[in-house]
């Protein structure tokens, strides 16, 4: 008993003995160890994770580069124009962007990259980065509030079509949408940017080169059609109006008419630079219009039977066969007046020429896109037209309707017609490339 007692005494002075100093400073070190080493394994596993990622990403862009990417050809800028800014160029918004974008350049060609660039405001002036960004941010809000607005801008509000009107019923961009209603993965983001850089290469391309260069490059490879036609279509569904609709009902109201003037014989009309051919689908869609109206269409490539493939400074069309010829955008090389020429060619004594262009291209003409312009001039003293008809109302786009002079088939003046084409291109006023706003 009296052992048990001591054994307990013992072992309670035991437990009261306070513990030695270097054992607690031990104790704490491992702890302070511990709580290191976890800190070092999350910064490693955050790492790796980070290098996942990353790997991920740039395995992403090459996946999408080498199934996407086209095969750009070296393409020079033709002499004595200035070097395009392609890729940059469309950057900031132009006239064609469907919204007022940021600043604005006064010679038409937007973007930072831009000769003398930098952003301005609308008083000209350059903007910093910061004011930049808040301009931005100002321009797209008024732009929202202008849209909005009925008086919006200078002109009067865009006439809508009926059932083609754009703002609410429009189809959502593809950055918008998926089909399952979730935001767009990266891939998806990536493959529109990249889909995007390469419309404004294209676009600016095409504004830059001749006929015969974009007849060759597009033949070269067609996928630049489309990718070119994927970007054209995601910029003009932002637009209130699109021409080639007002170019549907101006046709439409013709074939009407010379219907009932007429009878059965069908309107001819040439689309040049057609692009999906929508005129002809319209008119082949009922069948009572398909009598009347007989389409001809005219573009780089062709994508469906409708289309011929041809550089349209040459279309394989009779002469003086066709009522109506109708560029609809369509003055896109450097050498367009080749392509009027050819219209008037085409188009039979009194027949008509209908031309809808974005605004901003008309912006170093003399005369602007007023009914007075040199470029109005030049087509009715070269090539034999009068103006009928000239309509600025829209915010985008100008559209003119010219009646051809004359008897005869083919019969542009003397100027049009006895000039080499170099001479015919070198004495027109040279239209501005349409920049459009990234999106
Ligand atoms: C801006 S798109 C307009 C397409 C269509 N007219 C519309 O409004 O929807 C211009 C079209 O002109 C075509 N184009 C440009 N230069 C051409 C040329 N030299 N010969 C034939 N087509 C040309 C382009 O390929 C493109 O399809």
């Amino acid at each position: 008993m009296m052992q048990h007692h001591r054994q307990r005494h013992q072992q309670q002075q035991q437990q009261r003995r306070p513990v030695p100093v270097e054992e607690e400073d031990d104790a704490a070190a491992e702890e302070e160890e511990l709580r290191l080493k976890e800190k070092e394994m999350k910064k490693r596993e955050r790492n790796t994770r980070h290098q996942q990622i990353k790997r991920k990403k740039k395995k992403l862009r090459k996946d999408i580069a080498s199934n996407l990417l086209l095969t750009v050809p070296d393409f020079e800028s033709p002499e004595g124009e200035e070097t395009p800014n392609a890729g940059r160029s469309g950057e900031s918004g132009g006239d064609c962007s469907g919204r007022e974008g940021r600043g604005k350049r006064e010679d038409g060609n937007n973007g930072p990259g831009a000769k003398g660039g930098g952003y301005r405001d609308a008083s000209g002036s350059k903007l910093g980065k910061s004011k930049r960004g808040k301009e931005a941010r100002k321009g797209k809000e008024s732009a929202g509030a202008k849209r909005n607005a009925p008086d919006a801008g200078r002109s009067k509000p865009s006439p809508r079509l009926g059932s083609e009107a754009k703002d609410s019923t429009r189809p959502k961009s593809k950055e918008e949408t998926r089909p399952n209603g979730k935001k767009p993965n990266l891939l998806e983001k990536m493959r529109n940017r990249l889909q995007g850089s390469q419309f404004r290469w294209l676009n600016e391309k095409l504004y830059t080169c001749s006929g015969r260069e974009a007849f060759e490059m597009m033949q070269k490879d067609d996928k630049m059609f489309d990718n070119y036609h994927l970007g054209f279509q995601t910029q003009t569904e932002h637009w209130p109006v699109r021409p080639v609709d007002v170019a549907i009902k101006f046709i439409q109201n013709r074939a009407r008419q010379q219907h009932k003037k007429q009878g059965g014989e069908p309107l001819r009309v040439a689309d040049f630079g057609c692009g999906d051919a929508e005129v002809s689908l319209h008119f082949s869609k009922s069948s009572s219009s398909a009598a009347v109206v007989e389409c001809h269409s005219f573009d780089l490539v062709s994508k469906n039977p409708r289309v011929v493939a041809c550089n349209m400074a040459k279309v394989p069309l009779e002469s003086g066969c066709c009522d109506i010829a109708i560029f609809c955008l369509a003055l896109m090389g450097n050498d367009y007046p080749l392509f009027l020429r050819e219209a008037e060619r085409c188009l039979k004594a009194n027949g008509t020429l209908w031309i809808a262009e974005v605004r901003s291209r008309y912006s170093k003409v003399k005369g602007g896109d007023t009914r007075n312009s040199d470029f109005v001039k030049r087509i009715c003293s070269d090539l034999n037209f009068k103006l009928l008809k000239h309509d600025n109302s829209n915010k985008m786009f100008v559209t003119y309707v010219f009646e051809k002079h004359g008897q005869g088939k083919g019969k542009a003046n003397e100027a049009g017609k006895s000039s080499s084409p170099q001479d015919l291109v070198a004495s027109w006023p040279k239209l501005s490339s349409c920049v459009y706003k990234k999106r």
